[in-house]
């Protein structure tokens, strides 16, 4: 596996002709973001793995700093799964002296998490079209644990003409059900038992609207009791919308994404299920 810590070091490296798969993360590893990785292997000829922690997608009291880092780790894993190339740039090389462009994805990088973290999308939009500038993939692999951010990046994807494709690929979760998170590290055993709450809550709107409930008013206050009974857990969001426009729907008649965003201590977890 090759490393490269600079654009130019990395453009040496693309091929020209074979296909390539790129998985970015902000590294801090575990089987979900592996999962993305085999899922490229699979599709592609070369696959290039990028681990930066983009400073532009925290906000100024979010956990930037104290980001879980774990370098040797993450390389280590990665020469296992057998990458071709692991991009591991500087804030200075993404974000040089000088650089006043932005990519937003309006309308959509407001909602879900983007109401409670402001800036947040627009700094993954921007980091992200980015690096398919430095990368230019054929196939770039998301993880449907973040569905608001897949569906701002293939928005971003269809209006800027960009001709990579986007791969989601399912949500990998603990044996107990908690969707991996590089964030379940700040979990401590109390909080983290606390945790199941999110997808428990996710799994009995489900059961719920499997029994022919349809109405997402009712389902979401089904959810939201479910949370109601973990008062050490707060709920930041609660939301049945449409997967590609994020907006809210009244009744689940095609497939709507069930989400939530929850504090559990100081840590924020996501997770949701898609009801069809
Ligand atoms: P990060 O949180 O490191 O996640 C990298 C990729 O792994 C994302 O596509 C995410 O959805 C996927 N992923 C994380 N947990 C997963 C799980 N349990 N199952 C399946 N996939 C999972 O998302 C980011 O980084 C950043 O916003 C990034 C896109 C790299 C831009 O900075």
């Amino acid at each position: 596996m090759r490393v490269c810590t600079s654009i130019v070091e990395l453009r040496a490296v693309l091929p020209d002709t074979r296909r390539v798969g790129f998985v970015p993360t902000m590294g801090a590893l575990h089987d979900g973001h592996l999962s993305l990785v085999r899922a490229a292997k699979a599709e592609s000829d070369l696959v290039i793995v990028s681990i930066f922690v983009n400073p532009m997608q925290f906000g100024p009291t979010e956990d930037f700093s104290k980001y879980p880092r774990s370098f040797e780790r993450d390389r280590d894993l990665l020469e296992k799964e057998g990458v071709d190339v692991l991009f591991v740039p500087s804030v200075k090389e993404i974000y040089p002296d000088g650089a006043r462009t932005f990519v937003t994805v309006d309308g959509l990088s407001e909602r879900l998490c983007g109401r409670s973290r402001p800036g947040h999308f627009r700094g993954v939009t921007t980091v992200v079209a980015k690096l398919f500038n430095i990368v230019e993939p054929d196939l770039a692999f998301f993880g449907q644990k973040d569905a608001a951010q897949v569906a701002i990046i293939k928005r971003m994807v269809t209006d800027l003409n960009l001709t990579v494709r986007i791969v989601v690929c399912p949500i990998v979760r603990e044996p107990d059900g908690l969707a991996m998170s590089s964030r379940n590290a700040y979990l401590n055993p109390e909080e983290r038992r606390r945790a199941l709450v999110l997808s428990s809550a996710l799994q009995k709107v489900e059961h719920s609207f499997h029994q022919g409930e349809h109405h997402a008013p009712a389902l979401i206050a089904i959810g939201k009791d479910v949370f109601a009974e973990e008062p050490l857990v707060r709920l930041d969001y609660f939301e049945i919308v449409n997967p590609d426009t994020l907006e809210s729907v009244h009744e689940v008649e095609a497939p709507s994404l069930a989400a939530v965003a929850a504090f559990v201590g100081t840590t924020r977890l996501i997770d949701n299920i898609v009801l069809r």
